[in-house]
């Protein structure tokens, strides 16, 4: 059976790349017969790590409950926390800094990216920023993590930490895995050799109206040649829309692959602005159901925490324990 657990940062807004590769998957483990339980998150704590207003961070938290809650996460199958709310996960994180050597975590490439763009923004923090990863997914004993490609490295180095404090302190962490989807990877429509981010105007946000989605995507960057084929290694950028339009539309790659033969890339353009457009459409209603009632979504936070801080508190014990400090 599995233990659900997932993240995602509130430092900018959630964008297609998060969902298809992510939420959207969130969702589906929500009615999976192999499911036992399911905790996501707001990481406001890992939030912090990357430059920041303070002033717009509470919002950003409270719109990123809110995606969650508008592409499907059910209150009723999930618990929806904000990280910081449960501060058993940075004391948690606290005792694994204390077993993971820092060689692991420098090489790890999220890193270097970040402190590439960031350079001043240089700090333990940004470099401890898997060890908190660990400790979210292990303090509620996690087993199946549902994440885009680009968090296998962190993936692995919690695995790596579970089994060390294992072999430290006595059985007590079950090996994780990662769930991914098949759009693990969603790239920029600018740059397709880089995946879609929360910074930059690369991406389509969930909450992106139907003219500036229609925008981006006539602005989308194609491939030489005119064929619409997925190859991503030779196409990259068409092969990335195609990508979209098949999990969004449920049409497969090569059925719209005929169905594109002799159309332009206007054409193919148009045809996935609206299946965008459409598929968005309901999301984004119920956004504005629940962003009506945020008194609501405050009392579903604040519940599921009460949960979390209960299973957290029962694994911190049990560790604790091991290591002489109860
Ligand atoms: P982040 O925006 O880094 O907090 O990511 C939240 C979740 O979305 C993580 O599971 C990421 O792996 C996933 N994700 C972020 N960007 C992409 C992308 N371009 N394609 C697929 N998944 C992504
Ligand atoms: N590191 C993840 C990201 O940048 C977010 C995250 C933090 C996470 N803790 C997690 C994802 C635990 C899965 C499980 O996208």
């Amino acid at each position: 059976m599995n233990r659900i657990f997932s993240g995602v940062r509130p430092s900018g807004k959630i964008h297609l790349g998060n969902y298809l590769g992510a939420l959207k998957k969130w969702v589906e483990l929500q009615d999976d017969k192999q499911t036992e339980s399911i905790i996501y998150a707001v990481v406001d704590y890992h939030g912090i790590t990357t430059p920041f207003d303070p002033k717009e961070y509470k919002m950003q938290i409270m719109e990123a409950a809110l995606d969650f809650l508008s592409v499907g996460v059910n209150p009723e199958k999930s618990l929806l926390i904000r990280q910081s709310h449960v501060p058993q996960h940075t004391e948690l994180a606290w005792i694994f800094n204390t077993i993971t050597p820092v060689s692991w975590l420098e090489r790890l490439p999220n890193y270097k990216e970040k402190l590439a763009s960031s350079p001043k923004y240089n700090h333990m923090g940004l470099l401890d920023y898997p060890v908190l990863m660990a400790a979210d997914i292990l303090l509620y004993k996690s087993n199946a993590v549902p994440v885009g490609e680009d968090q296998k490295p962190h993936i692995d180095i919690t695995n790596e930490i579970a089994k060390k404090f294992n072999s430290m302190f006595g059985e007590t962490f079950e090996p994780v895995k990662p769930i991914f989807t098949e759009a693990a990877r969603i790239m920029s429509l600018q740059e397709p050799s880089k995946k879609m981010s929360k910074t930059g105007d690369d991406g389509i946000a969930l909450t992106d109206d139907p003219d500036a989605i229609r925008e981006k995507i006539k602005r989308a960057v194609t491939d030489s040649g005119s064929e619409i084929i997925y190859d991503s290694k030779n196409k990259p950028a068409i092969s990335n829309l195609l990508m979209i339009y098949h999990v969004l539309s449920g049409k497969s790659l090569e059925d719209l692959t005929e169905q594109y033969q002799n159309k332009n890339y206007s054409q193919f353009k148009n045809d996935l602005a609206e299946i965008v457009v459409g598929y968005l459409e309901p999301i984004q209603k119920r956004r504005k159901e629940f962003s009506g009632d945020m008194d609501a979504v405050e009392k579903i936070l604040t519940n599921s925490e009460k949960k979390a801080i209960d299973m957290a508190s029962a694994t911190l014990a049990g560790v604790k324990a091991k290591m002489g400090l109860l």
